[in-house]
């Protein structure tokens, strides 16, 4: 078996190996479920949200309580010692004291990353600033497989706010690594994907990308369609928000010229880029993804404590 990382703060910090060897575990928890029910007994894990999150932080919450395991934490800087000054170091080497394993999520880019080598105990980065979050990727990749049977030859579309979407960043770093994957990055002006991802990744990679600012025209070409909303917590003014936030908007009519076998991913929350009526159509797969995103970090967490195998 290939080595594991301490912690994880980067997709980039994963081989292939690894991630494969999470979607297989993954695979494994979502058809044995009642296997690793106990798997974490007696273990805690400490979510430290330094920015307001429902969907990851309960994720992973979840993800413990299914392994047997506990929670401890705080999900708003407001009530954690940060409001005091402690620096991100201590805390981490406070909650060390506490915890098995940290999930640590916090509007400054790199700051996990600090809490990491300060920290004796294992730290996942549930996402920092607009910098990324490789455990939303983890979910995007198992969704990839088991809807589309592969992580090869496909081309996907990346559309909304490429700029300081995260995930957005995580994803392409990820799919970089496999052959045959084109990108389509489809965005305002102003979102458009920052210049280091396009450079170190897709292009260092010589990878075929596609840069519009026209959904329609491209959307009868794509394997995956990745829609993102527009991160209004990052902006500078409410103006430039207020003016980019419904640049696109995925309706049912929109859809029609897509595949048959497209899937429409979305890291969520949704504002409006994806209207509901397109729920129902078989081809939306945002609510599988959620689903997955909480097998995948029950995968890390038994991956990142060392208890894959059991006791
Ligand atoms: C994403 C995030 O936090 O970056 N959400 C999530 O983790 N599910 C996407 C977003 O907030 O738009």
């Amino acid at each position: 078996m290939s080595d594991f990382p301490k912690s994880l703060i980067d997709i980039v910090d994963l081989s292939q190996e690894n991630i494969n060897e999470l979607l297989e575990i993954a695979d494994d928890i979502i058809a044995n479920p009642k296997k690793y029910a106990h798997r974490c007994d007696g273990k805690k894990l400490a979510t430290l949200f330094f920015e307001p999150s429902t969907r990851t932080r309960l994720s992973f919450e979840a993800a413990m309580y299914d392994l047997g395991g506990n929670v401890i934490g705080f999900s708003d800087a407001m009530s954690s010692s940060a409001s005091k000054g402690e620096s991100v170091a201590d805390t981490s080497k406070v909650i060390s004291c506490y915890a098995d394993i940290i999930a640590m999520r916090h509007p400054k880019e790199g700051a996990p990353l600090v809490a990491s080598m300060n920290a004796s105990i294992p730290v996942i980065n549930a996402g920092d600033g607009g910098h990324c979050h490789p455990t939303q990727t983890l979910a995007d990749l198992c969704t990839i497989r088991r809807e589309k049977g592969r992580l090869d030859n496909l081309t996907v579309g990346f559309c909304g706010d490429l700029k300081f979407g995260r995930t957005v960043h995580s994803l392409i770093s990820a799919l970089s690594e496999h052959t045959g994957i084109k990108i389509v990055l489809i965005s305002p002006a102003e979102l458009k994907l920052p210049s280091y991802i396009k450079n170190d990744v897709i292009k260092a990679k010589n990878i075929p990308y596609v840069q519009t600012t026209d959904l329609d025209s491209v959307l009868p070409d794509l394997d995956i369609l990745y829609m993102t909303r527009v991160q209004k917590e990052r902006f500078f003014n409410e103006e430039d928000y207020l003016r980019l936030k419904d640049s696109y908007i995925l309706t049912e009519s929109r859809l029609e010229t897509g595949k048959d076998d497209l899937i429409v991913l979305h890291p969520l929350p949704r504002v409006n880029e994806i209207a509901v009526g397109v729920d129902k159509d078989p081809r939306a797969c945002y609510f599988k993804q959620v689903l997955n995103g909480k097998y995948m970090r029950m995968a890390l967490i038994l991956k990142l404590l060392g208890l894959e195998k059991g006791e």
